[in-house]
C-alpha cells in the first residue's frame, strides 16, 4: 500500500494487517473498516505472497474475501483461528462492544471467541462511555420464539422490537433464519448484568454485547492510529 489511506477506516484496517504473519488462519469481519482489511489482506497476497487462510464472519465477507482471490474456508473445518480482526459498532473504556448492526453477530461471537488474538479496529466515533448510547442492542431470536423472548425482554426493562429490513418492506432475517430485536435498557443496568440478562434469555440465539473478549482495539483518528492492549 503506497497510496495514502483514503479516510480513518482504512488506515486502521490497513495497519492491522501488519499483524498477520505467514501461515496464519485470519477471522475476517463484517462492515465498512473490515472491507478495508480484506482489501489489503488481499493486496499483500498478490503483492508480497503472503500466504493466509481466511475464514468470514458473515456470507457478505466471504463473497468479497473470494473475489479478491483469498481463500475462505468453513468454521466446521477448525474450532480455533490464530487472528480476529473486525470492527464495531461501539468500544467502552474496558473495551466491551456492541456488535451486530450487520446480519452475522453469531458468526461474529464465535469468532471473537475461537481466535487468540481479537484485534478490533475502528475510527474515533465509536468510543462511547457505555454500551447502548448510540444504538439498542441487537438480540438473534429463533423465529418460533420471539414473541416470548420480546416478553422476557420487556420484564427486564428492554424496549424494542422486530428489526426491518434495509428496505422497510419487510423483517430482517439474519443468515441463520432468524429474526433480529434492537432492544434498548435503563442506563442503570450494568453492562455485565445486561449481558448476563440477555444470555438466560429463552428463544436468544446471540446478542451484540461483546464482553471480556477482546485482545486489543486500534483507534483512529486524524489518520493517526493508537493501539490499546488489554
Ligand atoms: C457488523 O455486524 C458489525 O458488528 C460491524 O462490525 C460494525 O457494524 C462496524 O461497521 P463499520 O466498520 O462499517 O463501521
Amino acid at each position: 500500500m503506497n497510496d495514502k489511506p483514503v479516510n480513518d477506516k482504512q488506515a486502521v484496517a490497513i495497519h492491522a494487517t501488519k499483524y498477520v504473519k505467514n501461515g496464519m488462519l485470519v477471522g475476517l469481519g463484517t462492515g465498512s473498516t473490515a472491507n478495508y482489511f480484506i482489501e489489503e489482506l488481499a493486496r499483500r497476497q498478490t503483492e508480497e505472497k503472503l500466504k493466509v487462510t481466511t475464514i468470514a464472519s458473515s456470507q457478505v465477507s466471504m463473497i468479497k474475501a473470494q473475489s479478491l482471490g483469498l481463500n475462505v474456508i468453513a468454521l466446521t473445518q477448525v474450532s480455533e483461528i490464530d487472528l480476529y480482526v473486525d470492527g464495531a459498532d461501539e468500544i467502552t473504556p474496558d473495551m466491551t462492544l456492541l456488535k451486530g448492526r450487520g446480519y452475522d453477530l453469531v458468526l461474529e461471537k464465535l469468532l471473537a471467541k475461537a481466535a487468540k488474538q481479537f484485534l478490533v479496529v475502528a475510527d474515533k466515533s465509536k468510543l462511547v462511555d457505555r454500551i447502548g448510547t448510540n444504538y439498542a442492542i441487537p438480540i438473534e431470536v429463533m423465529a418460533f420464539a420471539w414473541k416470548a423472548a420480546k416478553r422476557s425482554l420487556e420484564a427486564a426493562g428492554g424496549v424494542g422490537d422486530l428489526r426491518q429490513n434495509v428496505a422497510k418492506d419487510g423483517l430482517s432475517i439474519s443468515s441463520h433464519g432468524s429474526l433480529v430485536l434492537d432492544m434498548a435498557f435503563d442506563k442503570s443496568i450494568s453492562e455485565e448484568a445486561l449481558n448476563q440478562l440477555i444470555n438466560n434469555t429463552p428463544g436468544v440465539v446471540e446478542h451484540g454485547i461483546f464482553r471480556g473478549l477482546t485482545s486489543a482495539v486500534f483507534i483512529a483518528g486524524n489518520g493517526k492510529v493508537e493501539e490499546r492492549w488489554k
